[in-house]
């Protein structure tokens, strides 16, 4: 299949290129498009076979549910058999934005795009192309990031073209993703509201919205429960390198990384660095990559993606990295690095 590509200015929107995005989309095709998290893999949610595509497209294990777009919050009360207040709340507080909640689905929404669950992940996001394109589409949009499956998620148009080019109808590149993480899951459908993805809305911003959130046991890398999304049971994202995270002080980490960088030398293995801005002078390898500013963590959340391919792109075969755990943001970052790492860490 040819995949068209093209061009929008989120700040200006070509109201005729967005209707064709949105008729592919009412035709059962597919439509990758950026939104202020990762770019998505867009097809028709009430469409059985539309979303069946979007599992071939990926190579997504269809136990893996999607996350389905809206622009109203009538939307979410139209596919929900239940909705418990806290989901108006939430919205209220945090969408259109970073934020998934999951909540009772009823037969609008066909198994094919919730893995067979009987609940429903439901984002309204606040990308002004995601917005035009689910309103133009007048159709409700199944959307998982637009890699493919077990490839860090795409930040970027460049990355969706890497991964999915020839396999989907459209790619519509409205530049780099603000936040650069998935969303915040948050599991509404049993009693208490349950994280089930950490994400740029953090434990504290909802607990000062709806009190106190608990975060899914089977997280933890040593729990024996599953975790409660499909998705997260993944190991996402395996770099082709190996990759370790070290974690401490600045300076002993910085320490560590060097000998480890000397001794992968010593066996004659291409090693590579992640670090900040703020460290990057404490290391000798000619090899670095910045992800971001500690005093900033979202620009290291805005890079970290795009960091990892680019790494695979360049061949390292030992990559330190090291840690960003912190409140806030760090949890997210952490979770999506720990996964890619295997959860390799080492104190120093
Ligand atoms: O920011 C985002 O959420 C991006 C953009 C495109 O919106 N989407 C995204 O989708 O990250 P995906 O498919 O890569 O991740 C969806 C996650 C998976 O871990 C999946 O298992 C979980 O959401 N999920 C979806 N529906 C669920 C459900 N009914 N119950 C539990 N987990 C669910
Ligand atoms: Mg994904």
């Amino acid at each position: 299949m040819d995949t068209k590509y093209i061009l929008i200015d989120n700040k200006n929107i070509d109201s005729a290129l967005i209707s064709e995005a949105g008729q592919i989309i009412r035709n059962g095709g597919l439509v990758a498009f950026p939104t202020e998290t990762v770019y998505g893999l867009g097809a028709d949610a009430a469409n059985p076979d539309a979303s069946r595509k979007i599992y071939a497209a990926k190579g997504r294990p269809s136990d893996n549910p999607l996350i389905v777009h809206i622009c109203e919050f009538s939307q979410l009360e139209d596919i929900a058999e239940e909705l418990p207040p806290v989901a108006r709340e939430l919205s209220d507080a945090f969408w259109p934005g970073p934020m998934t909640l999951i909540v009772k689905k009823n037969e609008k929404i066909p198994y094919e795009t919730t893995g067979g669950l009987d609940t429903v992940a439901v984002r309204m996001p606040s990308d002004p192309i995601a917005a035009a394109l689910i309103r133009a589409s007048e159709r409700l949009i199944a959307a998982p990031s637009a890699n493919a499956s077990g490839r860090p998620s795409p930040t970027r148009a460049s990355h969706v073209k890497e991964d999915l080019d020839g396999k989907i109808d459209m790619i519509i590149d409205g530049g780099e993703c603000g936040l650069g993480l998935e969303s915040t899951i948050i599991d509404l459908s049993d009693e208490e509201p349950v994280i089930l993805r950490p994400g740029c809305i953090t434990p504290e911003m909802l607990n000062n919205v709806i009190g106190k959130v608990s975060l899914d046991k089977g997280l933890a890398p040593d729990s024996d429960t599953r975790p409660k999304a499909p998705g997260m049971k993944y190991r996402h994202y395996a770099p082709k390198g190996k990759l370790l995270i070290i974690e401490g002080n600045d300076m002993a980490v910085a320490d560590k990384i060097n000998s480890l960088v000397a001794g992968s030398k010593q066996v004659g293995r291409k090693a590579a660095v992640i670090c900040t801005e703020e460290t990057r002078g404490l290391y000798d390898s000619e090899h670095i990559y910045i992800i971001g500013r500690r005093s900033d963590e979202s620009s290291i959340a805005h890079n970290l993606f795009a960091v990892l391919r680019k790494m695979d792109e360049d061949g390292f075969e030992d990559i330190y990295s090291e840690s960003f755990s912190g409140a806030g943001v760090g949890t997210a970052i952490m979770n999506r690095l720990l996964k890619a790492a295997g959860h390799q860490i080492i104190e120093v």
